[in-house]
């Protein structure tokens, strides 16, 4: 008997405001042809004033535990994944266990930037196969808004708010890939390229500060890098790209998800893109596209799905389950 952290319901937020690439053209020497084109970003979502972190993290936790049945109750720990937390402290995690009503178990906050989803997954199957939780909630919410640079050409156009959320709950397996749940996990990060994708403040600068970033640096390791996680989680369940029916990489430019997919071996077919309607929501990314995925009748239940995320570190990572 092998115990799995299997998926028991999945739920987004998106904020109301749809922002479309043709309204940089106003501000900005862009247009929406070079976004589309560089990016294959069309439009993101873009949180109201006074809008935050932990109040979409904690809409997509209620359309998660709609999706699974459950109440608030039923979940004994929650892990959000975010790099733009209301606060310093607490954790936007522990806002979200109060806003939900959880009084018991556990909550906090991971940071991995778009890596964070990954980590928090990984946490989360840790959690329960030790056997210290039973059903976790895993959150990715961010605000990129608030860090970005909105005369910064090369990068304001190619970020979004949301969030998204994931219950995995404890269940029996036969200890094969025939098992649904977390099958295996595959971390990595590299400090030695902090420079080529950061937030220019923070608590100890005291400043806020704006993400700065060298795209043409950042994609030539994000494709290698990709392929080559989402490989290795894989191979260390004895599969390969053929096995796979959905990849659900992280969103942040249809590019990099297209190079990594043909590494792998797979056509577009099979891979799940939301780039076109959210741009990059950094940890949220991924929660809202296997949402998002699941809404649109492309994954389903029994389905190997393969998740992988880079960003800031550099961090990156991938996740191979059985929806
Ligand atoms: O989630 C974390 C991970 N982040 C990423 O994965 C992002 C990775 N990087 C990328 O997605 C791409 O590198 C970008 C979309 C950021 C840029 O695409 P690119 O094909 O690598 O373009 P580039 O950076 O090489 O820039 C090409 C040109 C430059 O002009 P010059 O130097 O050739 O004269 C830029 O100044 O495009 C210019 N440019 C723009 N032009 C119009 C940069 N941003 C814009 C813009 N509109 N918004």
């Amino acid at each position: 008997m092998t115990i799995r952290a299997v998926v028991a319901g999945v739920g987004h937020y998106l904020p109301d405001r749809i922002v479309p690439n043709s309204e940089f053209e106003a501000t900005l020497d862009t247009s929406d042809d070079w976004i589309k084109s560089r990016s294959g970003i069309e439009r993101r979502h873009i949180a109201a004033p006074g809008q935050t972190t932990s109040d979409m993290a904690t809409r997509a936790a209620r359309a998660a535990l709609d999706d699974a049945g459950l109440e608030s109750t039923d979940i004994d720990a929650i892990i959000l994944a975010t790099s733009t937390a209301d606060f310093t402290f607490p954790s936007a995690a522990t806002m979200v266990q109060a806003e939900l009503g959880m009084t018991k178990g556990f909550a906090f906050d991971v940071q991995a930037v778009c890596a964070g989803f990954i980590y928090a997954l990984t946490n989360a199957n840790a959690l329960i196969v030790s056997g210290q939780a039973k059903r976790v909630l895993v959150i990715g919410a961010e605000t990129f808004s608030r860090i970005i640079d909105w005369n910064d050409r090369s990068t304001c156009v190619l970020f979004g708010d949301g969030a998204g959320a994931l219950i995995l709950e404890s269940a029996e397996g036969d200890g094969t890939v025939a098992d649904r749940g977390i099958l295996s996990a595959d971390l990595n990060s590299d400090g030695r390229f902090r420079d080529i994708l950061y937030v220019d403040g923070g608590v100890s600068t005291q400043t806020t500060g704006f993400l700065r970033m060298e795209g043409r640096e950042v994609f030539r390791h994000a494709v290698e890098k990709l392929a080559s996680t989402a490989t290795t989680a894989l191979e260390k369940i004895g599969l390969t790209g053929a096995d796979v029916d959905w990849v659900v990489p992280h969103q942040a430019n249809i590019r990099i998800i297209a190079g990594t997919a043909k590494k792998l071996g797979l056509p577009m077919e099979r891979v799940v893109v939301t780039v076109q309607d959210h741009g990059n929501t950094s940890a949220a990314s991924i929660p809202l596209a296997l949402s998002v995925g699941k809404q649109r009748g492309q994954i389903k239940t029994g389905d190997l799905v393969v998740t992988e995320a880079i960003g800031g570190g550099l961090a990156w990572g991938a996740v191979a389950l059985r929806w």
